[in-house]
C-alpha cells in the first residue's frame, strides 16, 4: 500500500473519553484496542500509527492515560486507546476501577475486531500480562502481541523475545501465534501493524 492511500495518512479525531462503562460511545464502526501494563507504550504507538504527535497523551511517568480514548480513523474505524494495567503507584480503588472498566470494555463488544496486547520487548511477559491473555482467551477476543520499543534491542535479542513468546503464544487459543515487533521512537515495523488493522477492520 502506498504511503499516500492508507487510511492512517488521513482525517483522524478524538470522539469519546470514557472513565466509565456509561460513558462508552455505543457500538458503530469496527475497533481495535490497545492494551498493556503502564508506560509500555500504547498512546505513543497510536500517535506513530497515525502520523500525529499528540493524538494520544504520553508520559514518561506510568498512568497518563486514565480513561478510554476512542479515535476515528478517516470515519471508517476506530482506535481506542486503554489505560495500563500492573501500575502499582495509583491507589487500589483507582486501580480497581481502571481494571473493571476494561474488563467490561473487553468482554462482548462485537465491533471490537482485535486488541493488540502490548508488552515491552525488553521485558516479556509479566504475571499481569498473563491474567489479562487469560481473560481474552476466555471471552475469546481475538488478539495480538505486539513488542515495543525495539529501538532497545539489539538484533540477536529481537529473535530470542520473539521465539520465547511465540511458544508462549501456543498455549493461548484465541491469539495470533506471531508476535509483532515495532519502535514508535524509530518508525519501525508501523506499516505490519497498519495492514494488519486494516485487514481485521
Ligand atoms: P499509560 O498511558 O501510562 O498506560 O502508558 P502508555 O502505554 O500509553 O505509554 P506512553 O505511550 O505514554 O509511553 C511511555 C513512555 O515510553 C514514554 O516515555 C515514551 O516516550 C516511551 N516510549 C514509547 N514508545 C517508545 C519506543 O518506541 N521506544 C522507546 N525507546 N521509548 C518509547
Ligand atoms: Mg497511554
Amino acid at each position: 500500500m502506498s504511503a499516500t492511500s492508507t487510511p492512517f495518512n488521513g482525517e483522524c479525531d478524538f470522539v469519546a473519553a470514557a472513565a466509565t462503562l456509561d460513558r462508552i460511545p455505543p457500538e458503530s464502526l469496527p475497533e481495535v484496542a490497545f492494551a498493556g501494563r503502564s508506560n509500555v507504550g500504547k498512546s505513543s504507538l497510536i500517535n506513530a500509527l497515525t502520523n500525529r504527535k499528540a493524538l494520544a497523551r504520553t508520559s514518561h511517568t506510568p498512568g497518563r492515560t486514565q480513561q478510554l480514548n476512542f479515535f476515528t480513523i478517516q470515519e471508517r474505524f476506530l482506535l481506542v486507546d486503554m489505560p495500563g494495567y500492573g501500575y502499582a503507584k495509583v491507589s487500589k480503588t483507582t486501580r480497581k476501577s481502571w481494571d473493571d472498566l476494561i474488563k467490561q470494555y473487553l468482554r462482548g463488544r462485537v465491533s471490537l475486531k482485535c486488541v493488540f496486547l502490548l508488552v515491552d520487548s525488553r521485558h516479556g511477559l509479566k504475571e499481569s500480562d498473563r491474567e489479562m491473555m487469560k481473560m481474552l482467551d476466555e471471552t475469546a477476543v481475538a488478539y495480538r502481541i505486539i513488542l515495543t520499543k525495539a529501538d532497545k534491542l539489539k538484533p540477536p535479542q529481537k529473535i530470542k523475545i520473539i521465539e520465547q513468546l511465540k511458544g508462549d503464544l501456543k498455549k493461548h487459543p484465541a491469539a495470533f501465534p506471531e508476535p509483532l515487533l515495532c519502535s514508535s521512537h524509530k518508525q519501525e515495523g508501523l506499516n505490519d501493524i497498519q495492514d494488519v488493522i486494516l485487514s481485521v477492520i
